[in-house]
């Protein structure tokens, strides 16, 4: 039960919250489970520490990363809050919303982190595993999902030590992922938002706190490289919207289209998030030759999910 959690001798996986907290106050890596994807964390302030995220990862030096916090209070150290960025963090923290906002003047992250920018991406996450570690190190954690730069985002214990391989640090095993998919990416820019990336907060969400007034259409300027269309690619061909499935496909089914795997058979568009990289990454292990995918519908969370298999499919 959640009692136990962040106590000195429960193991996730082989792990202690206390050994993961001393091995990243020591500036060593670990893989840390979050509501939305496994991260690859380390202490945000040093900079060796944060070069070897980027080293692991096999990750291009001008995509910068995000900063994991305990709460508000920890974020205001590293980036400035307008009312907007506040009331988008008061209402949706704990949870999976990242906010990009001006660094603060004495901010604390090593430069790497932000890759040059003048701001910085913030997430206070939800699970409780990854809270109780911020707790204990009590240190703020810079973490990118931990895959190998590219490929598909870990939702389980074993995704990150197939996708890393040798290199895969000590993993905090805190079973499944919740949400599944990564968190939306809000830039605040003054009294307006911009979506950067799609994710389990929706966009609906966010327009019944901030106003559909304030959104500001996504530019077409790549500023987070993460937005690169190929971002999300796995190995095989992937065919959206398929109605039915063809010869030697791996065909990944929803509600009433069961497939090989279906990501819901309830239809559910929050249990499909929660299914889908595990999906892509057992068809993209299947002995077929290439992946379809049933349609989905494109409301609420259905949106971000479209995304990924957009990117996916490029
Ligand atoms: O759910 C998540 O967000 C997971 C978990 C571990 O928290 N993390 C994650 O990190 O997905 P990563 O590195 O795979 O994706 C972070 C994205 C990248 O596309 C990066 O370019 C963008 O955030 N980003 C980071 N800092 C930024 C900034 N200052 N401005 C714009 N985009 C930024
Ligand atoms: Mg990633």
């Amino acid at each position: 039960s959640n009692d136990h959690i962040g106590s000195a001798e429960r193991r996730y996986g082989t792990v202690t919250i206390a050994e993961a907290a001393q091995r990243l106050q020591e500036g060593g890596l670990v893989a840390v489970p979050t509501e939305t994807v496994y991260g690859l964390a380390a202490d945000s302030t040093n900079g060796t520490a944060v070069a070897e995220i980027y080293r692991t990862k096999g990750r291009p030096d001008f995509n910068p990363l995000i900063v994991h916090v305990s709460n508000l209070e920890a974020a205001l150290t590293l980036g400035q809050f307008n009312d907007l960025a506040r009331e988008l963090a008061e209402t949706f923290w704990p949870g999976p919303l990242t906010l990009v906002v001006p660094k603060t003047g004495d901010c604390p992250a090593a430069p790497a982190v932000t890759a040059g920018l003048e701001t910085i991406a913030i997430r206070c996450p939800a699970h409780p595993v990854m809270r109780a570690l911020l707790e204990a190190s009590g240190l703020f954690l810079a973490a990118p999902s931990a895959n190998r730069s590219g490929g598909i985002s870990p939702t389980r214990r074993d995704h990150v030590s197939e996708s890393l391989g040798d290199a895969a640090p000590i993993i905090l095993d805190g079973g499944p992922c919740e949400s599944g998919l990564e968190s939306t990416i809000v830039a605040i820019r003054g009294n307006g938002y911009e979506i950067l990336r799609h994710g389990p907060v929706t966009a609906e969400q966010l327009f019944e706190v901030a106003g559909v007034a304030a959104m500001i259409q996504q530019s077409s300027d790549i500023e987070a490289p993460g937005q690169l269309a190929s971002h999300y690619a796995p190995i095989k061909s992937l065919r959206l919207n398929a109605e039915q499935s063809e010869q030697r496909e791996f065909y990944i089914g929803f509600g009433d289209i069961h497939g090989d795997r279906c990501l819901s058979v309830d239809g559910d568009l929050a249990e499909a998030a929660s299914n889908l990289f595990a999906v892509l990454h057992e068809a993209d292990a299947s002995d077929r030759t290439s992946i379809a995918v049933a349609p989905i519908p494109h409301q609420g969370i259905g949106a971000a999910i479209n995304d990924r298999l957009q990117r996916a499919a490029h």
